[in-house]
């Protein structure tokens, strides 16, 4: 978690920083600094909040420099105050560093540091680093790069840090393990930053560090070492994002234009690599695996929260279609086990960011036993994306809001693409089958945007509801994982209590939360559930709960039945979830805004959760 922001060069180093933080608030926002690094000194600023209350505390001072480091935090050791803000000076106030990530070992060098004689203002592991650097320098009588590259030989844990010495002045160091950090390579200047959002309006020439790296910025030289010294060249590559594809572009929030964006997204996601017309379907990244997919014994999905759902939805998928035995695991859970990998196993991480720390664990552990790993990732070059033998990016573009929208519909759409092409491989589908799913995959942005349309008549709904304390959300089948994840989307933007069960097992306890004043949501559409769902409707409106279906056009049977139904085009089964899931997320918008949250930056979550 955290975001971090550092520049050397030529420009006013502080409204970069700052401009580059706000950027980066989706990985943490609750306090906020910037160590400046000029002729008069080494000064740190830092304050409690957001990256903008920072900016207006920097509003009347002198922080004209060419040289800083910034940070916007998300508390892991320490609460969020002034003083456990990043940056942090070492005791002699001649380092100071930025942190994103947690050293786990940090007691134990605390205590012997204590004993040393250092002393300690905040709770941080940061603060504990950055004095273990410069004891390290005073001990050994090295330079700063010497002793950062020491100190990091000894910490356990992940890290992406920069640090700056007041006795450098022309000297940026920065490394990582663990926690993603890219440099922007300019002319005669220097971005570091934990995505590529703050570097892209000035240079589209980048590094991605990788772990045990140490980069150094030296008289206006980049140098890129490992942890034992040796030198590599640094590997630029152009990275292909525009600003305009992080701007919110005249929508209120984030979150709301990312809702919009899901036509063109999961066009984009198909594009290239399903055509309905000529009944193909190629996957490029999976061009070498895809026989061994069609042969695999068992799938096994790890992934976290709403790309957990999505595994969740593989899993209908590939089964059904392609007669694979799958799993669909908690990346958190799936790590501490000790899993039973055998050959022939694919373990599939899902993951928007690519950097989720237990989804990336769970990876690792899956390759050390031999499994074959695929990736399913958005962020092009994460850490996942760069682990796995294989995988296909799912080309949503850059997801800013922290509750995932277009990142779940484009994970969904790729394992869709993925059961089809799979199953097609094993002959598991008729040809009538197959062509008949790529038509209904090649409509479904189009049918999208008639849902779009619905809006107005979903935000009066939500009217209704702003106020209700509790929700449960109901679906069957491929629809009960999306009802966990409507679930999931109102209570994370809302802050309303919310659960996502299968309609079945309402009845064995969730029924007895049903009253007047439960609203609950049910995934109601014409598939081989129908039936079911309706009698479990029947069970709700019998003890006077307020139902809200997702119903297909002109079903006036279900509407006849419940309060509210909100009307989505027909389409095959095993693609329906990628539009019964667009009214959930327009639901859960327009609530939390009623409500008045913050719904592209939900307190105590971060985007990116890159810690356990
Ligand atoms: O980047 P990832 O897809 O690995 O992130 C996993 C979860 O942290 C993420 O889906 C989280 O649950 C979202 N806030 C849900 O909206």
């Amino acid at each position: 978690m955290c975001g971090i922001v550092a520049y050397i060069g030529y420009r006013e180093a502080a409204p970069l920083i700052i401009k580059g933080l706000k950027r980066l608030e989706y990985r943490g926002y609750d306090s906020a600094g910037i160590a400046l690094l000029n002729d008069k000194g080494l000064n740190i600023y830092k304050k409690k909040g957001k990256v903008a209350e920072l900016e207006n505390e920097l509003q009347h001072k002198e922080i004209s420099a060419n040289l800083g480091i910034g940070h916007t935090r998300w508390a892991t050791h320490g609460e969020p105050n002034d003083i456990n803000a990043h940056p942090h000076f070492s005791q002699s106030e001649h380092l100071a560093i930025i942190h994103n990530g947690i050293i786990e070992n940090y007691a134990a060098i605390k205590t012997s540091l204590i004993q040393k004689g250092y002393t300690f203002e905040s709770e941080t592991d940061t603060e504990v680093l950055i004095n273990f650097i410069e004891d390290v320098k005073k001990h050994k009588g090295c330079s700063t790069e010497e002793a950062v590259r020491l100190a990091l030989s000894e910490v356990v844990g992940a890290y992406a840090i920069a640090v700056i010495d007041l006795e450098e002045p022309g000297q940026m160091i920065a490394a990582r393990k663990g926690s993603p950090l890219v440099i922007g390579v300019g002319q005669n200047e220097y971005f570091f930053a934990s995505d590529a959002t703050p570097i892209i309006e000035y240079t589209k020439d980048v590094v991605y560090l990788d772990d045990h790296e140490i980069a150094v910025v030296k008289d206006g030289e980049l140098a890129i070492k490992n942890l034992d010294n040796q030198e590599k060249g640094p590997f630029i590559q152009t990275v292909e994002l525009e600003l305009e594809s992080i701007e919110k572009g005249g929508f209120e929030h984030f979150m709301l234009k990312e809702i919009y964006e899901q036509p063109k997204s999961i066009a984009d996601c198909m594009r290239g690599r399903l055509n309905a017309d000529t009944a193909h379907i190629q996957l490029g990244g999976l061009i070498h695996y895809i026989d061994k997919l069609a042969t695999a014994k068992r799938i096994v999905f790890v992934a976290c929260g709403t790309s957990w759902h999505a595994g969740l939805v593989g899993e209908y998928l590939f089964e059904e279609l392609a007669r694979i035995n799958v799993e669909v695991e908690y990346a958190s859970e799936f790590r501490y086990r000790n899993p039973i990998i055998e050959e022939g196993d694919f373990v599939i991480a899902i993951s928007q960011s690519g950097e989720t720390a237990d989804t990336l664990a769970a990876l690792e552990l899956a390759k050390h036993k031999g499994a074959t790993i695929l990736g399913v990732c958005n962020v092009v070059g994460s850490s996942i994306a760069r682990l796995t033998h294989a995988g296909v990016y799912t080309h949503a573009g850059p997801e800013i809001g922290v509750a995932s929208t277009k990142a779940f519909t484009a994970q969904v759409s790729v394992l869709s693409m993925m059961a089809i092409a799979t199953a097609k491989q094993k002959g598991t589908l008729t040809d009538e089958e197959y062509r008949s799913l790529l038509s209904e995959m090649a409509s479904i942005p189009r049918k999208i945007e008639q849902i779009l349309q619905l809006d107005e008549e979903i935000k009066d709904i939500a009217k209704l509801f702003t106020f209700a304390s509790n929700f449960i959300f109901l679906g069957r089948g491929l629809n009960f994982p999306v009802a966990l994840e409507g679930a999931l989307k109102l209570k994370e933007i809302s802050y309303i209590h919310a659960e996502g069960y299968p309609a079945a097992e309402m009845k064995h306890g969730p029924i007895a939360l049903i009253d007047e004043d439960m609203p609950v949501v049910f995934i109601a559409i014409k598939d081989s559930s129908y039936e079911k769902v309706m009698s479990n409707i029947q069970e709700v409106k019998a003890r006077k709960g307020r139902v809200i279906a997702i119903v297909n056009e002109g079903d006036e049977t279900v509407r006849n039945m419940v309060d509210f139904a909100i009307e989505i085009p027909n389409s095959h089964e095993m693609v329906s979830t990628l539009l019964t899931c667009i009214p959930l997320q327009l639901l859960s918008y327009h609530i939390a805004v009623m409500r008045g949250r913050n719904v592209d930056q939900p307190r105590n979550l971060a985007k990116s959760v890159t810690v356990e």
